[in-house]
């Protein structure tokens, strides 16, 4: 048996035409750190959601820890320890920053019944940990509808983090974010999950940023990966040069 923390045997899925994956086979060992690379259509998001039960695929197997999760819900997977981010970040906007977390928390601890406050219903000392720890606590208490987007994707991973995952995922962690914010946002984040000792996958389009941060890099075309090693390695992929960077 592999150690691998999350592996995809097969994984396929089809949108009417559309092969958003193709028969993808995947291992992450725990420690690394991934990019994820590929054009606009390739499967990128497909990938992450079908690994975290957001879609169901037409065939495969995903594995966390060797166990096979295939088709559980997102629930379920968060609860064995796969936090994700979005694209678009997924915040209560309503609520501000520490109600978030609270929130967020709740989902996996909550002590007591429906009367219980939430912030005794849940480890309010991980929660304020956690905002430190992304350089969120100046902006506890404002609403997290009213944060900048780069403030915003912190706290999308905040608030999967306040639920101590194994493995992270982040669909596009810096999209959004003018290009001389990004490096600030990585490196929060990145020292965040270091911190937590937590594997991490991310989806990339910017290469200063993958190059910088990434300890393995996978590209993928049209619903398969196309090339997966070191960075450098496959940055140097002339398949990838032309298909994926557009040189
Ligand atoms: N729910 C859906 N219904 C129909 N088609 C879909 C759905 N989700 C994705 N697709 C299609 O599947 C393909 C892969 O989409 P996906 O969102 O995974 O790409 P991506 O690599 O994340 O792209 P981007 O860089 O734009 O985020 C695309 O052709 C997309 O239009
Ligand atoms: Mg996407």
């Amino acid at each position: 048996m592999s150690s691998a923390l999350l592996s995809t045997r097969g994984l396929s899925l089809k949108f009417g035409g559309v092969v958003a994956a193709d028969a993808i086979d995947f291992d992450l060992m725990p420690g690394e750190r991934l990019a994820v690379v590929g054009q606009n259509g390739a499967g990128k998001t497909t990938f992450i959601n079908i690994c975290t039960g957001y879609l169901k695929a037409d065939a495969g197997q995903v594995l966390l820890g060797g166990v096979d999760i295939t088709g559980q819900s997102p629930r379920a997977i968060t609860r064995r320890g796969v936090g994700r981010s979005f694209q678009l970040p997924q915040v209560f906007g309503e609520h501000t920053v520490r109600e978030c977390l609270l929130i967020a928390a709740s989902a996996v601890q909550k002590r007591g019944g429906w009367w219980t406050p939430l912030d005794r219903a849940v480890d309010a000392h991980e929660v304020d940990a956690t905002l430190e720890l992304l350089q969120l606590q100046a902006r506890a208490h404002d609403l997290a509808g009213s944060l900048p987007e780069g403030q915003r994707k912190l706290l999308d991973v905040a608030m999967a983090l306040v639920l101590r995952p194994r493995l992270m995922i982040m669909d596009e962690p810096t999209s959004g974010v003018s290009s001389d914010e990004k490096h600030g946002l990585m490196a929060v984040l990145m020292k965040a999950l270091d911190e937590k000792q937590v594997t991490s996958i991310f989806v990339e389009h910017d290469i200063d940023i993958v190059r910088r941060y990434a300890t393995r890099l996978a590209a993928w075309i049209a619903g398969r990966i196309a090339a997966d090693g070191p960075p450098d390695e496959v940055l140097r992929d002339p398949v990838v040069i032309k298909n994926v960077i557009g040189e």
